[in-house]
């Protein structure tokens, strides 16, 4: 593995593989390198939803949801280039998403939301209780209020990442898997290349793009950055989609209709360090906010559990931009919206290495800010 790259980009999930296929696209020479398989992390264990203004409820910070709105608005080219380019299925839903409140507080916020969707000139639409129940008929009789967003979509995040390797591999990216980078060679303020215990893998640019993991990475370097694994369970029910279409969230659920007679709930949020594990309480907490919303719910049947690991910065917004170190660039701590943020991630990390203009300020990204 001894080879010089343009590129080298550490960590295969979805945003690995945004940029990875982007920049081969650009012309680059790109391996990409993972510690285990790729998109078997937070790429896997997400729901897919591509739903900006519900993601506010978690961070409000303007910046983050700007680039999360430019970023949706990428997705249906970057869905489409990606069909173009490998013909492989994505479960791209365009039904949009329904947000729903009971109780002051939780309309509250509901408003807020709508103001912020209004103002950003996004399409919504609040609904009494009555119209709320018109769009979906199994809601709990205590649910006030909703606020529609016809512009919401989801895929299958599955799917979407094996057509990204796909295409990518397509393009010439080359991939090493479960090759872990257990130390970098740096030389004159650059690093030189990445150590694997397969070999030296050299590049001109490395982009780290680890998940909850790249701080380990980073530590190696002296790279002290703030981010931590936040922990979502998820559990999948046997329901047949158009049962629960458009995908619901409520103040402590969302409700996806997957394909293949799945329906997804999730998820928790849970500081528990580097821990999978599927508790109790987690499915308890998810089956009972899912069927206090749907009641109907509660006569299905779980078919799956899994939980996943967030990447979680200090302010909630992710790292994107150069470091200290001139030839390392970061694109990490994507928190709740890895999969919402793929798009946009790719196309500002390209720019970034084709030295064009940034088509998006970066300074509330940095890596220096914390
Ligand atoms: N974006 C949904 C979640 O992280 O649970």
């Amino acid at each position: 593995m001894n080879k010089t790259n343009d590129v080298v980009v550490i960590g295969a999930g979805i945003i690995g593989c945004a940029i990875a296929n982007r920049l081969a696209g650009a012309g680059f020479h790109v391996t990409v390198i993972d510690q285990a398989q790729p998109c078997l992390e937070a790429s896997w264990a997400a729901a897919g939803m591509l739903a900006p203004h519900a993601e506010m409820a978690h961070s409000i910070a303007a910046p983050l949801h700007r680039l999360m709105l430019e970023s949706n608005k990428l997705y249906p080219g970057f869905i489409h280039d990606l069909l173009q380019e490998t013909g492989m299925e994505i479960g791209f839903q365009q039904h949009g998403s329904l947000m729903v409140a009971r109780g002051y507080q939780e309309s509250r916020l509901l408003a807020g939301i709508f103001e912020r969707a209004l103002a950003a000139g996004i399409p919504a639409e609040v609904l009494t209780a009555e119209e709320v129940r018109q769009r979906q008929s199994h809601l709990a009789a205590n649910i006030e209020t909703g606020v529609f967003f016809p512009g919401d979509s989801h895929v299958d995040n599955r799917m979407l990442c094996k057509s990204l390797l796909t295409a990518a591999g397509n393009r010439g990216v080359e991939f090493n898997f479960d090759t872990p980078v257990v130390n970098f060679k740096k030389k004159s303020g650059r690093i030189a290349a990445a150590l694997t215990p397969s070999g030296l893998v050299q590049a001109d640019t490395f982009i780290i793009t680890a998940g909850a993991w790249s701080g380990n990475i980073l530590k190696s370097l002296g790279l002290e950055i703030s981010l931590r694994p936040i922990r979502g369970q998820m559990v999948e029910l046997a329901v047949e989609p158009q049962f629960l279409l458009p995908l619901i969230h409520s103040s402590n659920c969302y409700i996806v209709p997957w394909s293949g007679g799945r329906t997804l709930v999730g998820a928790t949020m849970e500081n528990v360090g580097f821990d999978k594990t599927v508790t109790a309480d987690g499915v308890k907490h998810l089956l009972d906010a899912a069927t206090s919303v749907v009641p109907a719910l509660g006569k299905s049947s779980v078919t799956r559990m899994w939980a996943g690991l967030r990447p979680d910065t200090s302010d909630n917004l992710p790292i994107l931009g150069r470091t200290h170190i001139s030839n390392l660039i970061l694109a990490t701590g994507h928190f709740r919206n890895g999969i919402l943020l793929a798009p946009i991630t790719a196309q500002l990390i390209s720019e970034l290495v084709t030295g064009q203009e940034s088509s998006f300020a970066l300074s509330p990204f940095r890596a220096d800010r914390f």
